[in-house]
């Protein structure tokens, strides 16, 4: 099992390029399950996320492989076999993704429920929900959804809001379905999120007839059928932000390329107001951070408000803060695995309810810590970037879901990061 060592306190600099997103390549790739035939991605980052989805369309009876190092073809002109089995998907909850494209394909769908996570439970109920709308039964057996509309599906109005606001990959399985339902479908309260409009762009290009792309209304013409595209993923703004953070909490200055600002406000926003430069550069932005770490407060919210997926990270740069900040996790509110291993560290963190406290502290200093979600995971390595000694972090399979070797990326800019198998 892989392990970081981290030595620390160091200063970075140069410039990084950003990967496409990991969040909008899972239900791309599903999309390209709607158009039988050979669909090319280009940008598709190499995580172990993507080759988990990857297995399920194989299982399902794609053809996967890679051509250029940046291009990933699905062939999707059979599939005979619309299971998605509990071993994969208890691996990978997006793979809940498939649900919608199967049903609209196949008229039957089986997939395994994705149970809880790190961060918490991860219902589906909404998913269910759109997907009544459209007139499929589901219904639960053995822990496997099963989904049939062997008429073919309907459009409807549909409200997708929950409890927690808008559900990004619901959105995704309802917004595929609807592609081939008969008649026009309007989802309202879809999530915004840059992901689920690249999704809809994608979808376009293969023939569907969605307007409102990126807004909390879609509305969707059905079609017969759409065909197989050739189509390049968005830059991944978490991953932007994360490296966003590894700049202002070395007090260094960083030059990202391929990322759009115009996907992360909230982000910038809330690095403005630590005190950290942000300048828009051709392709991407330069970061820099002199002074202070001013302290302040985030909420998550769905988009366009803060992304829950760099709670974690902002809580480690927060944790240097000359004061104390308010940290509110309202999308995942047990998405905190990361508050007791930030204090192994010296932070001062002290969770109450959905909102951890953070006192800034003057120094993090490293120690041996555990990795658990992906993002959690990838704030430890920020924390032991800046801490003083050498940080270790086990269980480095979670960083590596969704960032392509952090450890190649960090250390060209001044890093020193070792991974060891142990
Ligand atoms: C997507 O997960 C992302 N994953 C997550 O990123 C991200 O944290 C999340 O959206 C929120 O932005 C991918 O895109 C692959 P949700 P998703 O449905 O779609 C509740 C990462 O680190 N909910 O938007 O599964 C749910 O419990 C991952 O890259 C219901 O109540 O999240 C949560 O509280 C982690 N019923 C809230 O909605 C439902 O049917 C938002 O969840 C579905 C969701």
């Amino acid at each position: 099992m892989d392990i970081f060592r981290i030595e620390g306190p160091v200063r970075l600099s140069g410039s990084v390029r950003v990967n496409s997103s990991k969040n909008a390549s899972l239900p791309i790739m599903a999309a390209a399950l709607l158009g039988p035939g050979k669909s090319v991605l280009q940008g598709v980052p190499h995580l172990s996320d993507i080759s988990v989805c990857e297995q399920l369309l194989g299982q399902l009876g794609c053809k996967i492989s890679r051509e250029a190092d940046d291009e990933l073809c699905i062939d999707s002109t059979v599939v005979d076999h619309p299971v998605g089995e509990y071993d994969i998907v208890r691996k990978m909850r997006a793979s809940i993704c498939i649900l919608g494209p199967l049903l609209a394909r196949c008229g039957r769908v089986e997939v395994s429920m994705p149970g809880g996570c790190a961060i918490g439970d991860r219902p589906v109920d909404l998913h269910i929900k759109g997907l009544k709308a459209l007139g499929a039964r589901v219904h639960l057996k053995n822990g496997y959804i099963i989904a049939e509309a062997p008429n073919g599906l309907q459009g409807s109005d549909i409200f997708m809001g929950g409890p927690f606001g808008s559900t990004v990959l619901g959105t995704a399985n309802v917004l595929m379905a609807a592609t081939l339902a008969k008649g026009k479908t309007t989802i309202e309260s879809a999530a915004c999120e840059p992901e689920i409009a690249d999704l809809a762009n994608c979808l376009n290009r293969m023939g569907a007839k969605i307007t409102g792309v990126g807004s909390p209304r879609l509305i969707i013409e059905g079609v017969k059928q759409l065909s197989p595209v050739r189509y390049r993923v968005v830059p991944d703004r978490i991953e932007a932000g994360t490296f966003m953070v590894a700049a202002a909490i070395t007090e260094s200055e960083l030059r990202l390329e391929h990322c759009r600002l115009n996907d992360m406000m909230a982000v910038v926003d809330r690095l403005r107001n630590i005190g950290v430069t942000v300048d828009a550069a051709e392709d991407g932005c330069v970061v820099s951070r002199q002074g202070p770490i001013k302290p302040a407060d985030i909420t998550t919210q769905p988009y366009p408000g803060f992304p829950t997926d760099l709670q974690a990270q902002f809580m480690a740069l927060l944790a240097l803060a000359e004061g104390n900040s308010v940290v509110i996790e309202k999308i995942f509110p047990d998405r905190f695995m990361h508050v007791a291993e930030l204090n192994r560290m010296a932070a001062n963190l002290r969770k109450e309810g959905p909102a951890v406290i953070v006192a800034g502290v003057k120094q993090l200093i490293a120690a041996p810590v555990m990795a658990s979600d992906l993002r959690a995971s990838a704030a430890l390595v920020l924390a032991g970037l800046a801490a003083e000694g050498m940080t270790t972090i086990n269980r480095v399979y979670h960083i590596d879901r969704g960032y392509e070797r952090i450890e190649e990326r960090l250390n060209p800019l001044g890093a020193k990061i070792k991974r060891e198998d142990v």
